[in-house]
C-alpha cells in the first residue's frame, strides 16, 4: 500500500501554513491518517539544521546553503516521509524540492537542474503526488510579510530575488502541470481551500 504524498509551496507570505492547516483539518475530518512535515525542520535534526540555514549570523556559501536544505531534506524523506507512505499515509508537506530549485537554482542563481540532481540523490528520487502552489507576486508577498518584525535570511533577500523565486515557481508549474496546481493566492482564504479539497478529493480512494 502507497500512501499520497502533497506537498505545499509559494513565496514567502502566500499563505501556505494557513492552507496547509486547513488542508489537515479537511482530510482528518475525512477519516485520514495524516503525517504533516515541512522543509527545512521536519525532524529533530531537521531543526537543528533549519536553525542554521534561516538564522546562523555572518556569511554562508550559497552551495553550501543549498547543501544544507539538501541534507535536512535527505533526513527527513528517509526517516519520516517514506516510512507513512509505507504505511499507507497521506503526507502533507510545507515545501520539498521545488523550493531549492526556486530559492537557490533561481534565486541564488545556482542553476535549476544542478539543484535538482542534488536533491533527487539526496530523496532517492522521491516524486510528489500532488505540489499546490500558492502563487503571489514578490511585492504582495513582502507587503505581506511587512506586519513581521523579524525576518530570516531569505525573507530578507530583496525583491529582486524573489521576483526569481515566482518566476522559477511558475516555469515549474508549466513543466509539469499534472503535478502541479496552481492558485493564485490573493483569493480567499476559503476559495483557495475549497479548491485545494476538490483537488485532493480526486487522489484520495473512493469510498466503497
Ligand atoms: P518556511 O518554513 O516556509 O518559512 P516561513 O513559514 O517562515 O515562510 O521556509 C523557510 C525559508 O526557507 C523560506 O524563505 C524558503 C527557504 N527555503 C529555501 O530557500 N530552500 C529550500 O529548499 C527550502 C525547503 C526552503
Amino acid at each position: 500500500m502507497t500512501g499520497l504524498f502533497i506537498t505545499l509551496e509559494g513565496g514567502d507570505g502566500s499563505g501556505k501554513s494557513t492552507q496547509l492547516a486547513l488542508l489537515v483539518q479537511w482530510l482528518e475530518d475525512s477519516g485520514c491518517v495524516v503525517v504533516v512535515s515541512r522543509e527545512p525542520g521536519g525532524t529533530e535534526l531537521g531543526v537543528e539544521l533549519r536553525n542554521i540555514v534561516l538564522h546562523r549570523r555572518g556569511e554562508m556559501a550559497p552551495r553550501a546553503e543549498a547543501l544544507i536544505y539538501a541534507a535536512d531534506r535527505a533526513h527527513n524523506i528517509a526517516t519520516k516521509v517514506r516510512p507513512a507512505l509505507a504505511r499507507g499515509e497521506i503526507v502533507v508537506q510545507d515545501r520539498y524540492i521545488d523550493s531549492s530549485v526556486a530559492y537557490q537554482g533561481a534565486g541564488r542563481v545556482l542553476g535549476g537542474d544542478e539543484v535538482r540532481d542534488v536533491s533527487v540523490w539526496a530523496t532517492e528520487g522521491l516524486t510528489p503526488d500532488l505540489t499546490i502552489l500558492l502563487d503571489l507576486d514578490e511585492v504582495t508577498g513582502k507587503a505581506r510579510l511587512g506586519e513581521r518584525t523579524a525576518f530570516d535570511r531569505l525573507e530578507a533577500e530583496e525583491t529582486d530575488f524573489h521576483a526569481r523565486v515566482r518566476a522559477a515557481y511558475l516555469h515549474l508549474a508549466a513543466e509539469e502541470p499534472q503535478r502541479f496546481l496552481v492558485i493564485d493566492a490573493r483569493e480567499p482564504v476559503d476559495l483557495i481551500a475549497e479548491i485545494i479539497q476538490q483537488r485532493v478529493q480526486t487522489l484520495l480512494p473512493s469510498a466503497p
